[in-house]
């Protein structure tokens, strides 16, 4: 199997939308991007905007080839959102997050309208949640929907395995660093050789999320790593909006080494430099004269 990352928070915007070739089929994971919209209390910087359309583009030109595309719930950095040009899933096959069942007010309203737009241009839709298909002699399994990070407010996510020639690879969607017990039932159950997983949100430590919860997390990924199956572990999304992710993870990282797995982020893995956009914002807007605000 062959997994290539088309964008991703490492790369420079929010998302984890991922390519997997996988024998007979070619899948992409979350075909969206976004910017954060405030940070530092700053709006995004036109290096932000110029790469968010650098993924959108390559995003719309992979999905033209694509066997099936999967979108694991309805937030706007995994999916397009109202207003964008959706001509490029004309005829798709799509599976998706459950619209209407365990779905919070937002993400259902979403939906609804996404939908809409997917009836104009004869997409293929179906449910995903908790089923398991087959293209060729590739297996697309979901899990049941989980809880999106530690708020249950957030509404559910979906995790996928895709299997093929011996090979498994899970991506977890939007479960901040596996926050909850639940969360990892799906990658104990597959064992998958490759994890893709939405790391811890550190970037919001003593806010939206503690360090209870940050203790959760790491102590669910080492349950992951003890058990012996896994080789390779991308870790990347809310994990990489902090500058300091790998000193918030380092007994993670520690494990994870002595026991021979590699662990990378999306960037990292798909031969491109780290390039945190999003949490070098400050940063950018000392550097770089951003064309859009007065100085
Ligand atoms: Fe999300
Ligand atoms: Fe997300």
């Amino acid at each position: 199997m062959k997994v290539r990352f088309l964008a991703a928070d490492s790369m420079g915007t929010r998302s984890m939308c991922t390519l997997i070739e996988a024998g007979d089929a070619r899948i992409i994971i979350d075909p969206g991007a976004a910017l954060g919209p405030r940070r530092y209390g700053l709006k995004p910087h036109q290096l932000e905007y110029e790469r968010l359309s650098e993924h959108k583009e390559l995003i719309e030109s992979e999905a033209a080839e694509a066997d099936l595309i999967i979108i694991t719930h309805y937030h706007y950095d995994h999916f397009p959102r109202p207003g964008e040009e959706v001509g490029w899933l004309m005829g798709k096959r799509i599976l998706l997050k459950d619209p209407v069942n365990h779905i919070n007010f937002s993400q259902r309203w979403r939906a609804k309208i996404f939908l809409e737009e997917l009836k104009k241009i004869d997409a293929k839709v179906e449910i995903a949640d908790s089923r398991e298909i087959k293209i060729g002699r590739c297996r697309v399994a979901f899990s049941k929907p989980v809880q999106h990070g530690n708020d249950s407010r957030l509404g559910f996510v979906l995790e996928t395995l895709i299997s093929s020639g011996g090979e498994k690879v899970v991506h977890s969607s939007d479960v901040e660093g596996f926050v909850g017990e639940v969360q990892i039932k799906f990658v104990l159950e597959h064992e998958p050789d490759m994890l893709i997983c939405d790391g811890p949100m550190t970037y919001m430590l003593g806010s939206r999320f503690t360090e209870i919860e940050l203790e959760r997390s790491i102590n669910n990924l080492l349950e992951i790593i003890k058990r012996g199956f896994l080789h390779e572990l991308v870790i990347d999304h809310h994990l990489m909006r902090d500058l300091e992710w790998k000193s918030r993870i380092r007994g993670l990282l520690d494990a994870a080494e002595s026991r021979g797995i590699h662990v990378t982020n999306a960037a990292r893995y798909t031969g491109l430099p780290e390039d945190l956009l999003e949490a070098r914002r400050r940063e950018l807007y000392e550097k770089f004269r951003n064309p859009g605000t007065k100085s």
